[in-house]
């Protein structure tokens, strides 16, 4: 009898392990996952999205002005924010039932530090801080990650940590897709979220989708569930493709891991994001253009070459003096100003870098200035009237490339 009594408690252990562990992402009513977000007016808004379980079918946000000491409960307003819920399914992994809130704060006043937190009843998060960028065009700074796609707790946490601890102050952060390895796999989004926590509270996100963010053509459930993005491009690319105005930069994001990569040169969203990239190009009224996009217009990697992007978009891109164009997909760094028209009055700075762990070997090609293999990096980029500085760092953060552009 006794014997059978340790068999029972010994599965019943091993049951209850096996639970905990494979809910180890489940959601619960304390919001997790508070994410920043830019919105198209960053000087006087900012998106902030989270999720609970689905017990909470109401979310709220309190804002007030950053106290120098302890909050005063009567100082803040409240929000009600928007509600979904939502079911993320992978495999045979546990189904995830969520809500998710999002608000985006308006109003708000240039240059200023608020407090905030999100939550309902009995159950908040702890205040953040947050401070709006001013009007002014004065200096500022981003951080532009590569790929982080892989060991997300294990490997990338260092680097994103590495990153804050270098610029805290930085602007917002600044993905070029592939934040996961398998589009819709809820584990290792809360990789994602252990790696950055308290910062993706504080710092704003942007990010455009890459190819492992996508799954059979459709993007993750979870890049508009729990990111707020603006919706500003083309109609069916809400959150992918958007323009952003932050200081003295226009920030445009272009959806290339759409539609199988953009292979169908004829479809709708290779058509319609080059009219939309020329209108958003020809309204700008910004002195510097980033665009950010996931597969490289010129790749490091030997046998890669995404020559319809080059054909479609670079002729648009040096009609309008776009600056500089950041991006992700070849888990290798390759950095050059280069065009394919040997006409170009003006010729683009292109980067390609890795953040996460995943390597590939970075080939020998003539269009890199600099290039490099086996390093995770994270990019400063600072914007002071007509200079930009660029400086690419590894992990243990020794500077590993630089350049500066000027007007
Ligand atoms: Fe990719």
């Amino acid at each position: 009898m006794k014997r059978f009594q340790i068999l029972f408690f010994t599965a019943f252990l091993f049951l209850c392990a096996n639970l905990l562990f494979a809910q180890i992402n489940a959601p619960s009513p304390i919001p997790d996952r508070v994410v920043l977000n830019l919105t198209e007016n960053p000087a006087t808004s900012v998106a902030i999205t989270w999720r609970t379980d689905v017990s909470v079918s109401e979310g709220f946000c309190e804002l007030q002005p950053a106290a120098e000491g302890p909050l005063k409960k009567e100082d803040s307003k409240t929000f009600k924010a928007k509600t979904t819920t939502i079911k993320y399914e992978y495999g045979d992994e546990p189904v995830i039932d969520a809500n998710q809130h999002s608000f985006i704060f308006t109003d708000l006043i240039p240059g200023k530090k608020y407090i905030y937190r999100v939550g309902a009843s009995d159950f908040w998060s702890e205040w953040f801080e947050y401070q709006t960028p001013s009007v002014e065009n004065d200096k500022f700074s981003f951080i532009y990650f590569g790929d982080p796609q892989n060991d997300l707790k294990s490997q990338w946490s260092r680097v994103i940590r590495s990153a804050y601890r270098h610029a805290p102050d930085c602007g917002f952060m600044l993905y070029c897709g592939d934040l996961i390895n398998r589009a819709g796999r809820d584990v290792e989004w809360h990789e994602w979220f252990h790696a950055g926590s308290f910062i993706y509270g504080m710092v704003p996100q942007v990010m455009t989708p890459g190819n492992h963010d996508y799954n059979d053509l459709m993007l993750d459930p979870h890049w508009n569930a729990q990111f707020t993005q603006p919706t500003n491009g083309p109609k069916g690319l809400e959150g992918t493709c958007f323009v952003i105005d932050y200081k003295n930069l226009r920030i445009i994001s272009i959806d290339s891991a759409v539609d199988s990569e953009l292979e169908n040169e004829n479809g709708y969203p290779m058509q319609a994001q080059k009219v939309w990239l020329d209108s958003v190009l020809q309204a700008n009224t910004k002195k510097w253009v980033i665009v950010t996009t996931h597969l490289p217009f010129y790749s490091p990697k030997e046998n890669r070459d995404n020559k319809h992007l080059r054909k479609h978009f670079q002729p648009i891109l040096e009609k309008y003096k776009v600056d500089l164009v950041l991006s992700g997909h070849d888990h290798s760094y390759g950095r050059g100003r280069v065009s394919d028209n040997p006409q170009a009055g003006h010729k683009v700075m292109y980067v390609v870098s890795v953040s996460g762990p995943k390597m590939y070997e970075a080939g020998d090609k003539d269009w890199m200035e600099h290039s490099g293999a086996d390093k995770q990096l994270y990019q400063l980029i600072s914007i002071d009237g007509n200079e930009l500085s660029y400086q690419s760092y590894t992990a243990s953060g020794e500077l590993f490339d630089e350049f500066i552009l000027n007007k």
